[in-house]
């Protein structure tokens, strides 16, 4: 299947979001259809978390139009993009620490979705279900459905958030820096993760700024500065460095050194402080 003959799931057609006078995006128009990885890069403030909770429910556009399949909808809070299908991971997973990976699996599902057949909370058949949900994915270290979250690794922590969503029946799937925090060998993990949900259909959206993650899944990608999409293309269309270099908003090493120099002409010699 390739994915650009499908039509979209998810449509952003001209999104601006305004806070009061402040114009964080810009014109947003984007496309994210079902089997297909887009990548929404951009650097610390250039609006990709704002983008993102305008597609879960979070704020409402100051103007322009979403579409799911190919039809105007609203989201007015959280629940109405969830009940449509929109799920979001957060970077730690959103999962609770001090509970069982079986109960969290189930927190926040309400009675008449897949909790049904039960009543009262069961917890073998709920971690019965979880496991499975998780070795489905791969994950098939994991076999006690009583192990506390808190005891699992971050990509396992991200793993579980996913296939628990997968499970709940999500359509796109929204991960804000998913790997940011892990090593490389977590990030390669939930990378998998990424690729199996993507295998299965659904529309994933991966937020990150680190361009090799973003080369190992994306088959779209969408390079947002100052609020605004600065490029957007396809797999294969740009290399590491181009993909870099756009992240960069045209900066090039001669502009660096030329704010380096200005600074230490006004900071009695001594270079910028570093910072991540
Ligand atoms: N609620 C808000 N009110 C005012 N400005 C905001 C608000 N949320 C985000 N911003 C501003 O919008 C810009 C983009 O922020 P954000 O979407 O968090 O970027 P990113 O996730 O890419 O780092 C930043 O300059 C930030 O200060
Ligand atoms: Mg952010």
């Amino acid at each position: 299947m390739t994915g650009s003959s499908t039509s979209p799931i998810l449509e952003l057609r001209n999104v601006n979001k305004s806070f009061g006078p402040i114009d964080v995006l810009h014109d947003i128009t984007l496309q994210v259809r079902a089997g297909e990885v887009l990548c929404l890069l951009g650097d610390n403030g250039a609006g990709k978390s704002t983008l993102i909770k305008i597609m879960s429910g979070v704020y409402i556009p100051t103007s322009g139009e979403i579409l799911m399949d190919g039809q105007a909808v609203r989201f007015d809070t959280p629940r109405d993009a969830s009940e449509k299908g929109i799920a979001t991971v957060h970077q730690f997973g959103g999962t609770f620490p001090l509970m069982s990976i079986g109960r969290s699996f189930f927190v926040g599902v309400e009675p008449t979705k897949g909790w049904g057949p039960f009543k009262v909370f069961d917890r073998k058949k709920a971690n019965h279900i979880a496991i499975n949900a998780l070795q489905s994915f791969g994950i098939t270290r994991i076999d006690d459905g009583d192990r506390l979250v808190g005891g699992l690794s971050g990509g396992e922590r991200q793993s579980l958030a996913i296939a628990r969503a997968v499970h709940f029946g999500a359509r796109v799937l929204i991960l804000d820096e998913p790997t940011a925090a892990l090593g490389v060998k977590q990030a390669a993990h939930v990378l998998r993760i990424v690729n199996e949900a993507k295998r299965r259909g659904l529309a994933v959206i991966f937020i990150t700024h680190q361009v090799m993650h973003a080369m190992a899944v994306g088959d779209h990608f969408a390079v947002l500065i100052r609020g605004a999409v600065a490029a957007d293309f396809r797999r294969g269309e740009k290399s590491r460095e181009q993909i870099t270099d756009l992240m960069a908003g045209g900066e090039t090493m001669a502009d660096l050194e030329s704010q380096i120099e200005g600074y230490m002409a006004t900071h009695d010699g001594h270079p910028p402080p570093t910072h991540t």
